[in-house]
This record gives structure tokens, sequence and C-alpha cells, in this order.
């Protein structure tokens, strides 16, 4: 009886446990096709709101935002390898 109960335990940690990583890792595979991009877009959330209202990226050409993203990297005090992030997720964006 005690190990049927044992038995049932690990069951029912094995079905929960791998399935809701499997559903967020799913979501952000979704959203984004590389981890680089899904980050450039966080910190894209994270920096880019807090003087304006977060810009909508289709509204500026891949042009124009050779000229805004290193003027506003400089307001938003952002290192180098986080604007590297930001501009990946505006180029994939601007594709999608
Ligand atoms: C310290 C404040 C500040 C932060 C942080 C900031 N911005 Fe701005 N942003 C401004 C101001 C002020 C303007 C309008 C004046 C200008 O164009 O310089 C502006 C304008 C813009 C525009 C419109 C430019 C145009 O020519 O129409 C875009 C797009 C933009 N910001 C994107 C961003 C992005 C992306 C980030 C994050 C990397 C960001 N901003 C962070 C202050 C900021």
């Amino acid at each position: 009886m005690k190990k049927i109960i044992f038995v049932g335990i690990v069951a029912l940690l094995a079905s929960c446990a791998p399935k809701t990583t499997e559903v967020v890792e799913e979501a952000i595979e979704v959203s984004y096709p590389t981890a680089e991009i899904g980050q450039g877009k966080g910190l894209y959330d994270a920096k880019c709101q807090k003087c304006h209202k977060l810009k909508v990226v289709d509204n500026y050409t891949t042009e124009e935002w050779a000229t805004i993203l290193p003027k506003m990297a400089k307001k938003a005090k952002m290192e180098d390898a986080e604007t590297a992030l930001v501009q990946e997720f505006i180029t994939w964006e601007l594709q999608n």
C-alpha cells in the first residue's frame, strides 16, 4: 500500500513539474525566435518608457532607428551590450 502511494506521488510530481516549464519556454519561443531578441524586448520595455510612452517600433524605418537608437540608448544610460540586444529586437520587429 505504501509503495503504491509513493509511486502515485512521484508520478504526480513528474507530471506537474516539466509541464509548467515547457509551457513557459514554448511561450517565449513562439513570441521571439532567439533569446537575444527576447532580452532586447525586455530591455526595451524596461528602459524605453521612462520619459515617454513606449514607441511602436514599426512607426520608424531602419534608417530612422539608426539615428534614434544611439541617441535614446544614451538617454536611457544603456551599456553597449544592452543596446545591441535592443537593436536585435528592433531589427526583428521591423521584419515581422
Ligand atoms: C531620459 C529620457 C528618455 C529615455 C530613457 C528614452 N527616451 Fe526616447 N525620447 C526622449 C525625448 C525627450 C524624445 C523627444 C525628443 C527627441 O527626439 O530627442 C524622445 C523621442 C523618442 C522617439 C521619437 C524620435 C523621433 O525622431 O520621432 C523614439 C522612437 C524614442 N524616443 C525611442 C526610445 C527608445 C527605443 C528608448 C530606449 C532605448 C528611449 N526612447 C528612451 C527621451 C527619452
